[in-house]
């Protein structure tokens, strides 16, 4: 299977949204919440619908991007913050990204949409786009990783292996936290660049 554009377009076209919890997820709140400062450069990637978008520009965050390979959540982020800068939703893939230099990018049912052998690309990508210090924030699923997905699952072990040689981890648990649905199935992270 080709996880492409068409592949994405399709499922929002579908309505086919199984990932989609219509809100902000606990975890990522609860981290937003204790942000102190509000003109960090932050990125959701494959933000999808952009719950966290709409909470980060609620709470008055103002530089923050989004990359979605898809154009319908874009439109629908567009739709629910109209004040949202149009050339911050980027439309693209997240390995073509140029904008770089975040301070903080928010991970969550991305890492696990890609096929599972584009993950060191995906952390030499986020190494790249990151600041010095800047961190990738969020969940990763903890079932194991098979041929079915997405959603492509991994281990902490994994996860581990893979990250530690480009990132410090500074946390990589059981979220407490976790929507009801994903309880004991995910791992809270905090990787520092
Ligand atoms: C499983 S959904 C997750 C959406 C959102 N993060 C959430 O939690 O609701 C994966 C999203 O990543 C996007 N996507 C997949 N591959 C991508 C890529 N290479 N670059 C940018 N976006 C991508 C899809 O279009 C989709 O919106």
């Amino acid at each position: 299977m080709k996880l492409t554009k068409d592949f994405w377009e399709e499922k929002y076209k579908n309505g086919d949204l199984k990932w989609d919890i219509g809100h902000v997820s606990t975890p990522l709140k609860e981290y937003i919440d204790q942000l102190e400062h509000k003109e960090i450069k932050i990125l959701v990637p494959g933000a999808g619908n952009g719950y966290e978008v709409a909470y980060l520009q609620m709470l008055g965050f103002r530089n923050v991007y989004v990359v979605d390979l898809a154009e319908q959540p874009l439109k629908r982020i567009k739709t629910a913050c109209p004040d949202f800068p149009k050339d911050r939703l980027i439309q693209a893939d997240f390995f073509d990204l140029e904008e770089n230099g975040f301070d903080l990018i928010l991970e969550q049912t991305f890492f696990c949409a890609l096929a599972p052998e584009r993950r060191a690309d995906y952390v030499q990508k986020m190494k790249a786009i990151l600041k010095p210090g800047g961190k990738i924030v969020g969940l990763f699923f903890d079932f194991p990783l098979t041929e079915v997905g997405p959603p492509f699952g991994g281990s902490k072990t994994e996860y581990e292996n893979l990250f530690k040689p480009s990132f410090q981890i500074k946390i990589l648990e059981r979220a407490y936290n976790s929507i009801q649905p994903r309880k004991d199935k995910e791992l809270f992270f905090i990787f520092e660049k």
